[in-house]
C-alpha cells in the first residue's frame, strides 16, 4: 500500500516549551498518539526515528525568569529535566530528547537562517516597535500592558486581552506601559527579516489543498481558512535578548523568532543523535533530505499554522529538504468540562499523577487514547477514568487474561496444553480474531488511534465470550481433553493481546509477556494461533490491572475542587470604596435591629423572601429581601438582623417592603445576612 513507497519514517512530536510541566492535555494531544504510532512501526520492523526535545526560547520563558528572579537558562534547565523525566516515566519512547539551547541546534538554526538570507529569500523591513527607554530595550508584545480598546480591561497584554479574549496588537492598547520598568514606551524604528509567506501562497494551495486532501479534516480545514485569506510576510527575527543571535550584519541585539528556530530543533536533534551513533542511525540527512523518507509531525491544533504553512515554506525556501507527508494534529482535551489552563493550575500534571497513582501509566495512556480529541475537543473526567479502568481494563482485558492463566495453572500446572480437534465454536472465535490485525492496522495507518485501540480491546472481548461459552470449568468433569483445546486457544488469544496492545499499553504488555514467558514479539505474529506451543511453560499469573476504588477518585476530585477555591480566592479583588460622605449624610440613615418573627418565600419569585419583623414599635414590619437563593426561610426565623428603617417603602412583587435588610455580598455574588452577636432589643439603633 502507500507506505511501501517509503524506506523510512521520521516522526516528530511538538517540542514543549520548557517553562512548565507536562499535563494530560499534552499527552493526549501529541505524545501518546505519536508514541503509539512509532511503537507500531517499530513492531512492524520499519525504519523509524522518533524525535523530541524541549523548546527553550521565546518570551514566556524570559517572563517566568523575571518573575522568579532567575535567568532564562535556569528556567529551561529546571523544566527540561522535569519534562524529560515525565516522558520517560510514561513510556514516550523518543530516540532522542534534546533541547533548543544545545550547541548543535544553535549552529544549525543559525546556518539555516543565513542560507535563506544569502539566497535572498528573506525580506528586510523597517517598522516601528515599542521601546522601553528606561530598560533600554524593545518590548515584546507580552511585555506591554494597557487598556483593552474593546472591553476596557485595564490589564490587557500587547497581544491579547484575557478578559474579552480579543487578539490585539500593542498599538491598539490605550495608555500602554512597559511591564519591565513601568514606563510609557515610545515608538522606535527597528529592522527585522521577514519570510514572505505571500510569495508561497499559490504553492501552498497546490501542495495542501490539492495534494493533501487526505489530511484530517480539522487540519485541512484550518489550512484552507488561512489560505483563503492573503498571507502576509512574517517576521523571523525579534528584538529580544533570549534566543539564537541573528547571524547577519546589523542585527545586534536581535534573535531568531522562536517559531523559526523551534521546528529546526527537530532537525538538530536528529543530527545530534546520528552524530553520536552513526552506526545505528546513519547520517542525519537521510531522515530529512531523502525523498524516500516520510515525515510525520504530531502536534496540537494551536500549532497547525506553524507546521503546515510556515515550516514547510522555510524548508521549501531553503531547498533540499523533504516536506511533511502528514500532520495529524489533535484538538484539545478539557478537564472536567473546563479548559485546561496552566495559569489557573487546572490540569492533571504527570508528575503528580504518578505520585498519586503509582504504576498506573498505562491506565492513563489507555483512557487518553480512548478519549483522544482526534476530531473534536474532548473531555477527561475522573469518573470516566475510573469507569474505563474498572469496566474495561480490569473487567474485560485483565479478567480474560486471568481466567485463561489461572485455569491453565489449575488444570495443566501452568503448561500450554496440546490443541485437539477444533469445534465450530473454536473456528468461529479464531475467525473473529484473525482479522483484528488487518483492522488495527488500517486504523493505525490512518492515524485513528481511538478506533485502533477499540479493536485491540475487542480481542479481549472475543476471548471472554469464548471462555464463557465453552465453560471449561464444567467440561473438565466430563471431557478433560476438550479443555486442552479451549485453553490452548485462549492462551493464543492472550499472547495476541500482548502484541495488539504493545503500542498502546507498553508496560502492561511487557508484564503480560513475562507472565506467559514470551520474551519478544513482532507485529506480523498478530492473528497467529501458534504463538505459544504445547508444552511451553507459563510463569506465575499476576493481576494485569487492579480496580480503582471510589476514594482514590474522590481525592482527585477534591484536589480539583481545592484548585477552584484557591483560584476564586486569588481572583478576589475588593471593590473600590465609594466617594467620601460626611457625617451628616451618614446620620441620615436609620439602621436598626429587628427580630425575625416569620419568613416565607414570595410566590412566583425565586429571589425574594418576605420577612415579618418585630421592630420594637409594637406593629409588625414587612420587608422583602432578595436572598431566597441562599437561605431556607425556616433557618432565619428567630434571628436578629439589621435593617434600614427609614428607606422609602417600595412595592416588590405586589408586596410593600418597608425598609431593607442588610446583607453582605461575597465576591462570587453569594449573599450573607448580617446578624447581631449579643442580645439586643428589637428597634435598637445601630451607628
Ligand atoms: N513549543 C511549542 C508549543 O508548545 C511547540 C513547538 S513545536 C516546534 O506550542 F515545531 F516548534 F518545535
Ligand atoms: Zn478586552
Amino acid at each position: 500500500m502507500e507506505q511501501q513507497k517509503f524506506k523510512r519514517t521520521t516522526v516528530t512530536a511538538a517540542l514543549p516549551y520548557a517553562n512548565g510541566g507536562v499535563h494530560i492535555g499534552h499527552l493526549a494531544g501529541v505524545y501518546v498518539p505519536a508514541d503509539v504510532y512509532v511503537r507500531y512501526l517499530r513492531l512492524k520492523g520499519e525504519d523509524v526515528i522518533f524525535i523530541g526535545g524541549s523548546d527553550e526560547h521565546g518570551v514566556p520563558i524570559t517572563i517566568r525568569a523575571k518573575k522568579e528572579g532567575i535567568t532564562p537558562q535556569d528556567v529551561v534547565d529546571r523544566y527540561h529535566a522535569m519534562i524529560k523525566k515525565s516522558f520517560e516515566d510514561f513510556g514516550i519512547s523518543f530516540d532522542v530528547y534534546s533541547r533548543t539551547t544545545s550547541q548543535v541546534h544553535s549552529k544549525l538554526a543559525s546556518d539555516f537562517f543565513r542560507k535563506l538570507y544569502d539566497d535572498g529569500k528573506l525580506v528586510e523591513r523597517e517598522t516601528e516597535q515599542y521601546y522601553d527607554e528606561e530598560a533600554h530595550q524593545f518590548l515584546a508584545d507580552r511585555y506591554i500592558m494597557g487598556e483593552c480598546p474593546h472591553c476596557h480591561n485595564l490589564h490587557a497584554y500587547g497581544d491579547q486581552c484575557e478578559q474579552c479574549g480579543s487578539d490585539l496588537s500593542p498599538m491598539e492598547l490605550i495608555n500602554p506601559h512597559s511591564t519591565i520598568s513601568g514606563s510609557k514606551p515610545v515608538l522606535r524604528k527597528t529592522k527585522n527579516w521577514y519570510l514572505p509567506l505571500n510569495e508561497y501562497q499559490s504553492w501552498l494551495k497546490e501542495w495542501i489543498l490539492k495534494d493533501h486532501q487526505e489530511w484530517r479534516p480539522n487540519v485541512y480545514g484550518q489550512c484552507k481558512s488561512w489560505l483563503d485569506m492573503d498571507l502576509q510576510p512574517r517576521a523571523m527575527t525579534r528584538d529580544l535578548d533570549w534566543g539564537i543571535p541573528v547571524p547577519v550584519p546589523g542585527a545586534e541585539g536581535k534573535v531568531l523568532y522562536v517559531w523559526f528556530d523551534a521546528p529546526i530543533g527537530y532537525i538538530s536533534n536528529t543530527k545530534e543523535l546520528c552524530d553520536a551513533q552513526p552506526e545505528r542511525w546513519g547520517q542525519w540527512q537521510q531522515w530529512w533530505q531523502d525523498k524516500d523518507t516520510r515525515l510525520i509531525h504530531f502536534i496540537g491544533k494551536d500549532n497547525i499554522v506553524f507546521h503546515c504553512l510556515i515550516f514547510p515554506v522555510m524548508l521549501k525556501a531553503h531547498g533540499g529538504y523533504i516536506l511533511p507527508d502528514n500532520v495529524p494534529a489533535n484538538e484539545f482535551l478539557n478537564l472536567e468540562n473546563d479548559k485546561i489552563s496552566t495559569s489557573r493550575n487546572w490540569a492533571v500534571w504527570l508528575h503528580e499523577y504518578l505520585q498519586d497513582l503509582p504504576g498506573k501509566q498505562d491506565v492513563l495512556r489507555y483512557v487518553l487514547t480512548a478519549n483522544a480529541p482526534e476530531t473534536k475537543d474532548n473531555n477527561f473526567t475522573w469518573r470516566d477514568f475510573q469507569e474505563r479502568n474498572n469496566s474495561e481494563l480490569v473487567a474485560i482485558y485483565g479478567n480474560f487474561v486471568n481466567r485463561a492463566l489461572q485455569l491453565t495453572k489449575k488444570y495443566f500446572d501452568g503448561v500450554v496444553p496440546a490443541c485437539g480437534q477444533l469445534t465450530d465454536t473454536d473456528n468461529a472465535a479464531i475467525a473473529e480474531f484473525e482479522d483484528v490485525k488487518a483492522q488495527v492496522e488500517q486504523y493505525l495507518d490512518g492515524f485513528k488511534f481511538r478506533e485502533a485501540q477499540k479493536e485491540a480491546m475487542n480481542l479481549a472481548r472475543i476471548g471472554n465470550k469464548y471462555i464463557t461459552e465453552c465453560e471449561p470449568w464444567k467440561v473438565w468433569k466430563t471431557d478433560p481433553e476438550r479443555v486442552k483445546t479451549i485453553l490452548y486457544i485462549s492462551l493464543q488469544l492472550v499472547a495476541n493481546l500482548s502484541i495488539a496492545f504493545e503500542p498502546f499499553l507498553p508496560f502492561s504488555s511487557k508484564k503480560l509477556r513475562s507472565m506467559i514467558n514470551m520474551p519478544s514479539c513482532e507485529w506480523s505474529q498478530l492473528g497467529s494461533t501458534h504463538l505459544l506451543e504445547a508444552g511451553h511453560r507459563l510463569a506465575e499469573p499476576q493481576l494485569l490491572f487492579e480496580k480503582i476504588e471510589d476514594d482514590v477518585i474522590e481525592r482527585q476530585l477534591q484536589k480539583l475542587e481545592d484548585t477552584k477555591k484557591a483560584n476564586e480566592a486569588a481572583s478576589y479583588k475588593a471593590k473600590e470604596v465609594k466617594p467620601t460622605i460626611d457625617f451628616a449624610d451618614f446620620e441620615k440613615l436609620d439602621i436598626r435591629v429587628g427580630h425575625v418573627k416569620q419568613c416565607e418565600r414570595v410566590k412566583k419569585s425565586n429571589k425574594l423572601l418576605k420577612f415579618t419583623i418585630d421592630d420594637g414599635s409594637g406593629t409588625d414590619r414587612i420587608i422583602c429581601s432578595g436572598i431566597a437563593k441562599f437561605y431556607e426561610p425556616e433557618q432565619l426565623v428567630g434571628k436578629d438582623i439589621l435593617f434600614i428603617a427609614n428607606l422609602a417603602p417600595r412595592k416588590l412583587m405586589g408586596i410593600e417592603s418597608q425598609g431593607m435588610i442588610l446583607s453582605a455580598e461575597n465576591y462570587d455574588g453569594d449573599l450573607s445576612l448580617t446578624t447581631i452577636t449579643g442580645s439586643v432589643k428589637p428597634g435598637s439603633q445601630v451607628g
